[in-house]
């Protein structure tokens, strides 16, 4: 069932977008509890266990929707296996000035230069702290950025380890945004370690899994790096990836030279690919979550064939509403029974085998 009915996505796009995404926000906490889907109902083929945590299913909720966890529990009930929160940076900011966020409806696409707006850690772990406990409330992760006048980037990632490890179900290091000078050359191989030691000596044993987010704009180099880095033990698992500032021949959208980070169905082919880099350079031996461009369930399908163990999406949800959640599950399990698969696991990254079961 739609949680926030189709129509209603439909008539906030005729809203200036962060207008509509702000209503949309508050819809969702309105909701009623009893409302949803229930993630106990998802087909059986999609349940898939990585990081030692049990997902309903593998389609998440990007960063950047519930940047201030407001809404990861309504958003849980709209169907997906997880929901990111983020991207939270110690202190709140503001973001960068209005209008940051553009459609380019023809492209299916929006640019964003929202710059981490956010109410910042303290608010965020107050309202992670009301989570319910137990098995039915659902994965929730946190994204993880540095504020924007921060002299010291590792001190900002750590201090957001040490405030949300004890209440997210996983942690994402995002060095990936280009929204905010100088973040993405931390993704570089001397900046990267250092980074990582600070963070990882932030969480009092192993746990929740740590994971990079990586963009998808980076060089073959960059890629090695990242790879040689999370493999050497540094990491739990990567997301592929972030918006890019890269500007795809074709774009139609009036706002196409706005600065900022395109998402959207132009970033499904160059963000696929890197996630088959990541998957071919890890040997497969970390897991992956796919992000970029999907829109249906053989995208999600493709990214799973790639090298994703899980996926998340955001941009789709602005122009599909909500019922794509449900859509996208059922389209996703048909296609890997069509294939011969007998549970989700087996087809990720089955492209670099070539072959089916
Ligand atoms: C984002 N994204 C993002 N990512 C992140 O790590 N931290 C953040 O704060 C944000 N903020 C944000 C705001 C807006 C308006 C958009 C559209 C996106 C990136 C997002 O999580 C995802 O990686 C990309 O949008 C690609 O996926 P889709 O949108 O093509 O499905």
């Amino acid at each position: 069932m739609a949680f926030l009915p189709d129509v209603a996505a439909r008539l906030l796009r005729l809203l200036p977008p962060e207008t509509a995404n702000r209503l949309s926000i508050r819809a969702l906490a309105l909701w009623p509890r009893s409302t949803g889907s229930d993630a106990s109902l998802d087909d059986p083929i999609l349940a898939t266990r990585v990081f030692g945590l049990d997902f309903p299913n593998p389609l998440g909720l990007a960063a950047g929707y519930d940047k201030s966890a407001e809404v990861f529990g309504p958003a849980l009930r709209l169907g997906f296996g997880f929901v990111e929160v983020g991207s939270l940076t110690p202190l709140p900011q503001e973001g960068n000035p209005k209008p940051r966020l553009f459609r380019l409806a023809r492209d299916e696409a929006v640019i964003n230069r929202m710059g981490f707006n956010n109410d910042g850690l303290a608010a965020a772990r107050a309202r992670l702290a009301r989570r319910s406990s137990g098995a039915a409330r659902g994965i929730v992760g946190a994204n993880l950025g540095k504020n924007k006048d921060s002299a010291d980037a590792a001190a900002d990632y750590a201090a957001g380890v040490a405030a949300l490890a004890p209440l997210a179900d996983y942690l994402v290091i995002n060095v990936s945004s280009p929204n905010t000078a100088g973040l993405r050359a931390l993704q570089g191989r001397a900046a990267l370690e250092t980074l990582l030691a600070a963070v990882r000596g932030a969480r009092s044993g192993e746990r929740p899994p740590l994971l990079l987010k990586i963009a998808p704009d980076l060089s073959e180099a960059d890629k090695q790096d990242i790879a040689q880095v999370a493999l050497a033990g540094g990491l739990d698992g990567l997301i592929v990836s972030n918006t890019t500032i890269a500007r795809p021949p074709g774009l139609h959208g009036a706002a196409r030279n706005e600065t900022g980070g395109l998402s959207g169905r132009p970033l499904f082919q160059p963000s696929t690919a890197v996630l088959g880099d990541m998957y071919r350079l890890t040997g497969g031996k970390l897991p992956l979550i796919g992000v970029g461009g999907i829109f249906s369930g053989d995208d999600a399908y493709a990214k799973i064939r790639a090298g994703a163990s899980l996926l998340q999406l955001y941009t789709a949800l602005i122009y599909g509403g909500p019922g794509l959640v449900q859509k996208i599950k059922t389209d996703l399990a048909r296609r890997l029974r069509a294939d011969g698969f007998s549970n989700l696991g087996e087809a990720v990254g089955a492209d670099h085998r070539g072959n089916n079961p």
